[in-house]
């Protein structure tokens, strides 16, 4: 597929749009949401395997880059090589997270570090290489993807949902600065989604548990999360900025 680097840069479809983590789970349904509405997709993943065969297996000329979001350094030199491959990324999916299941004094220091790197720092580094481009181009959406558990709590979840809860209030911010030149900003907070995070942080009688007490009886599915992302990503949604989503059946009803 030959990708047309002057086209698309605004307008409902073509585009290059960026997504981390989007080798699995929530960020792969993103890229596979992008690529139907007509988004050229890059996705960028620590695990650069399984980013690779994602990419291959999304097809439509999908690149599949390793990366790992808390790494400035080299989030900055895949930028450039994606701007050079693929062109102006005029949209941001930060989706990348990660939590250990633990409480608060059982986290070392190490653990709380990373956790705030990857799920706080990383979406910001993104944000800081992807921004100025759009700035100039008068056109950008970003997206972040945070956590239920940021505006409620969870036991078990402490730093995690504060990093996320820190996400928020830096869009919220962002959004006001950006507001002016074309680039909107808001946050999709997932609630429970069927995905290998949430497998891996919860045995069978959890799950069971969690399900019982959901108003749907059920989790949500990656795509329900794709297609909040997606609406904040086309036209229809200009004018809305500085906004916070939750997807989640109704488990929350978050103010
Ligand atoms: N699944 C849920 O129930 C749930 C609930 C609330 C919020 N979320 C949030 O939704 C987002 C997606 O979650 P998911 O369930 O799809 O997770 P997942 O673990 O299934 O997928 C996350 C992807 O991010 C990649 N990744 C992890 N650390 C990275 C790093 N440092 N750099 C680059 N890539 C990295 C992983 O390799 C993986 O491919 C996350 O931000 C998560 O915190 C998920």
């Amino acid at each position: 597929m030959i990708i047309d680097k002057e086209a698309g840069i605004g307008g409902k479809v073509g585009g290059v749009a960026v997504v981390t983590g989007g080798a699995q789970g929530i960020g792969r349904s993103i890229c596979e949401r992008l690529i139907t509405d007509g988004h050229t997709v890059v996705l960028m993943d620590i695990d650069g395997d399984r980013a690779r065969e994602t990419a291959l297996e999304l097809g439509n000329g999908t690149l599949g880059l390793q990366c790992d979001v808390a790494n400035f350094d080299q989030m900055s030199q895949l930028a450039a090589e994606i701007e050079e491959r693929a062109g102006i990324c005029s949209r941001l999916v930060a989706n990348v997270g990660w939590t250990p299941d633990k409480k608060f004094l059982d986290t070392s220091i190490e653990e709380q570090d990373r956790v705030i790197a990857v799920n706080y720092t990383g979406s910001l580094n993104a944000t800081r290489l992807y921004l100025p481009k759009m700035q100039e181009q008068g056109f950008g959406r970003i997206v972040y993807i945070s956590s239920d558990a940021a505006r409620v709590g969870v036991a078990g979840e402490a730093v995690y949902a504060g990093a996320k809860a820190a996400l928020i209030g830096f869009a919220k911010s962002l959004s006001v600065e950006v507001a002016r030149v074309g680039v909107t900003v808001n946050v999709v907070c997932p609630g429970s989604t069927d995905t290998e995070l949430l497998r891996n942080m919860f045995n069978a009688e959890q799950i069971e548990k969690r399900l019982k007490i959901h108003p749907m009886r059920r989790f949500a599915k990656p795509s329900d999360l794709a297609n909040a992302v997606a609406f904040f990503l086309n036209d229809d949604a200009d004018f809305i900025t500085g906004q916070v989503l939750s997807v989640n059946g109704g488990m929350l009803r978050a103010g």
